[in-house]
């Protein structure tokens, strides 16, 4: 059988990961931490999560002409995705992402762009071919809004599924509408795109998205599962028990996952329960792509064999 088919469009960072027993406060230093560098960015995390649970990926994403920018291509082509354009930018450093990850998994994240700000809606369209057999279109937001919105329409034109991670939840929220096919988010960034307290209840939250005018929405609950409403058909997938060391990328792989399933013709309720699992699996190890699971083990929670 074809491997189903998903194009993402996205950043790619290089994350310097520091663990330490807990995140300081503003002006304060903790010390009796480790460190590690690990290959990460939203959307690299997303492809990558997609390709191990069994799709056939092409990535758009913009590098720097660095050594980080040169392991992080390599390390996307072990995994068999094609990424876009070719040619590093000259100028630009690759994007950085410095994360703390405390005793408890928590993280927090500072990124510098760098090159992810250079990837253009002119990019996009020189490799529009990307776009022609795909089954599923996934963004985020950590590329330049503009460039998202040209790669919707491209996804658009060629009747392809588009899924958007809104994360990290920043202002430009104009390409949110009809042109989406299904809006991913947590809870905080849908409080942050509806304008409702953390405290509204999901069901709230999910009328909320829905009526941003998109055509379906996934509020994913991090430990707790996820809820969605894709058209009239609504549900909510429980989350998986694992003991979390580091949830640092675990959306990122819960989207990729997602529409893997998407792309494959999974029902929408398969899809989400399996992005779940693939979501909890990503937790039980430090990093992002270093954390995510192959398709194998995600189909051994879901047996509840693992
Ligand atoms: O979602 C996790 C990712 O956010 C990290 O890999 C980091 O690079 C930032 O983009």
């Amino acid at each position: 059988m074809p491997k189903p088919r998903v194009v993402v469009v996205g950043s790619s960072n290089m994350d310097l990961v520091c663990q330490v027993p807990r995140l300081p406060r503003p002006g304060e230093t903790v010390g009796g931490g480790s460190f590690v560098t690990v290959c990460g960015g939203k959307g690299a995390n997303q492809a990558v999560a997609a390709a191990r649970a069994g799709a056939a990926v092409r990535f758009l994403t913009r590098l720097g002409a660095d050594a980080h920018g040169q392991t992080l291509r390599d390390a996307l082509r072990q995994e068999g995705i094609a990424v876009h354009p070719e040619q590093p930018d000259p100028e630009t450093p690759t994007g950085t992402a410095l994360i703390l990850v405390d005793a408890q998994g928590e993280n927090a994240i500072a990124v510098a762009p760098g090159a992810n700000d250079r990837l253009t809606a002119d990019d996009l369209h020189q490799h529009a071919c990307d776009f022609d057999d795909a089954g599923v279109a996934l963004f985020q937001m950590e590329v330049p809004a503009e460039t998202i919105a040209a790669g919707l329409a491209l996804a658009r034109d060629r009747g392809v599924t588009t899924v958007l991670n809104f994360a990290p939840a920043v202002q430009a929220r104009g390409m949110i509408g009809p042109g989406v096919s299904l809006l991913v988010v947590n809870e905080t960034e849908a409080g942050q795109l509806t304008g409702l307290d953390r405290g509204t209840g999901v069901g709230v939250l999910l009328d909320a998205l829905l009526g941003l005018g998109v055509g379906g929405a996934v509020l994913t609950l991090g430990g707790r599962g996820a809820v969605f409403a894709f058209g009239r058909q609504r549900g909510e997938v429980a989350g998986f028990a694992v003991d979390p060391v580091d949830t640092t990328g675990a959306g990122d792989t819960f989207c990729g996952a997602l529409c893997a399933e998407l792309a494959r013709g999974a029902a929408p309720a398969d899809a989400v329960r399996y992005a779940c699992a693939a979501g909890a699996l990503a937790t039980t190890a430090l990093g992002a792509q270093s954390a995510t699971p192959p398709d194998s083990a995600t189909r051994r929670l879901l047996d509840g064999s693992a």
